[in-house]
């Protein structure tokens, strides 16, 4: 029997609800906020995401889906959504709409990732960018919206950390006292921060092993090394953060797992787990559009997994509203009836009324127990007798009551019952 592969799942019937409900949620956001939605493919040119990383991250050289398509040419599943974005914000040239430009996007990303609660190979995202503008107060907006987010959503106790990782100025300066430190501990490093060490010695404030995180927690933080423009630009990140109400904790180590970052970055993580279960990432990336072919072009954005926000409702507590039931299952015992039943389906139907079929030949206990099981309020029976008399009989399941209208009222008649019937 096959299975579905290593990491990813099936979203069943019963998964939906709580999905629809974080898109509902989602959509209605953005709509606050004056973002709109952008779809990209869900693959790309490898290219795309290897330049937007060029510096090395384990997203990138490591976690990626990369295949070659029949006419050899070099494609990835997408690993995250803002490369994307800007990839469309340069190929529709958006840079001549007025700016910032503001999106967001929903779907599924892939990293070959070790499984495990919360994280998946194939998971789905929520994120928005606003293109165009080195405001901070933009940066504010993103961070306030994702902060909403949550709280609309219903997750509760959840903490949000903030950092200035600085720019093309001020980041070699800190990349140099970085190397400085890490070189001193080289034996004690793990074989992946050792090459990190040359290559993208921030990195290795990203890393995950006990024994790197030691000799990472000694080292400089960056706020001695950002040079005057990205010191004032944090600094107003933080006032508007303030005036807003919205709480952080400064976290000097926070680097992101991305390599396009500049200046601000932020992660919201639930308050009560380990590391790796950030619910939302995001940050400025004021060189990607440039990176990507484009003019300079200040960005900043966030994402956030669906999975996680799932696991965050259920953590929460949070009880969200079941699929809509069937309003109507009509029921037929033989040949004739079923034509008939089709037929009335059909009406009903055209009435606006949801209508299950009852299909295939089963007694009519039978059919009443699917109609339980569906959730139907009412059934409508067609049988030998109805057939020959022109009647339909109307069963109420919940009243445990029933009646024989003629065929030609059922509709009119059902229908006044579901305006009497309390929605469920
Ligand atoms: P990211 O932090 O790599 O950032 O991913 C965003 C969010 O996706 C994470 O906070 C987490 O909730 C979820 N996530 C990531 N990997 C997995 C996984 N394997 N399984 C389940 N959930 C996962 C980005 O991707 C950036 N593009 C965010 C961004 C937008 N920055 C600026 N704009």
């Amino acid at each position: 029997m096959y299975r579905a592969p290593r990491g990813t799942f099936d979203i069943l019937p019963e998964d939906q609800p709580q999905r629809r409900f974080i898109l509902d949620e989602a959509m209605s956001l953005c709509q606050l906020y004056g973002y709109q939605r952008l779809d990209t493919p869900i693959f790309e040119d490898y290219q795309l995401f290897a330049r937007s990383s060029a510096g090395g991250t384990d997203v990138v050289d490591k976690e990626m889906y990369v295949f070659e398509d029949r006419s050899q040419q070099k494609l990835a599943l997408r690993p995250e959504g803002t490369a994307p974005v800007c990839r469309a914000y340069l190929e529709h040239g958006m840079f001549n709409w007025p700016q910032p430009v503001r999106l967001y996007y929903w779907g599924p990303t892939f990293r070959y990732e070790r499984p495990q609660a919360g994280r998946y190979r194939q998971h789905h995202q929520f994120g928005c960018e606003a293109l165009g503008d080195s405001d901070p107060a933009l940066d504010a907006e993103l961070i306030e919206m994702a902060e909403r987010f949550l709280a609309r959503l219903g997750i509760g106790s959840f903490v949000l950390y903030l950092n200035s990782i600085g720019c093309k100025q001020c980041q070699p300066g800190y990349r140099e006292a970085l190397q400085h430190h890490f070189a001193k501990h080289v034996d004690e490093l793990c074989p992946d921060c050792r090459t990190r060490l040359s290559r993208n010695p921030l990195r290795l404030l990203d890393c995950k092993r006990p024994s790197c995180q030691a000799i990472a927690a000694t080292a400089p933080p960056i706020s001695g090394y950002l040079c005057p423009d990205c010191r004032s630009h944090f600094e107003s990140v933080q006032s508007h953060l303030a005036r807003l109400g919205i709480d952080y904790r400064l976290e000097p180590a926070l680097v992101r797992g991305l390599d396009y970052y500049t200046r601000t970055v932020f992660e919201v993580q639930p308050d009560h787990e380990a590391a790796q279960s950030a619910l939302v990432g995001g940050g400025r990336y004021d060189n990607l559009v440039e990176q990507l072919g484009g003019k300079p072009t200040p960005g900043v954005g966030f994402a956030c997994g669906i999975e996680r926000l799932v696991l965050g409702l259920s953590n929460s507590g949070v009880v969200v509203p079941p699929s809509p039931y069937p309003e109507a299952l009509v029921a037929s015992l033989g040949a004739e009836a079923k034509g008939k039943g089709v037929e009335l389906a059909r009406q009903l139907r055209d009435a606006g009324i949801g209508a299950i079929m009852s299909t295939g030949r089963s007694s009519l206990k039978a059919q009443l127990r699917q109609a339980n099981a569906l959730g139907a309020r009412y059934v409508l029976i067609i049988g030998e007798d109805e057939v020959r008399t022109g009647t339909v009989m109307l069963r109420d399941m919940a009243a445990n009551k029933q009646e024989t209208l003629p065929a030609d009222q059922a509709e009119r008649q059902l229908r006044h019952a579901l305006g009497s019937t309390p929605q469920r």
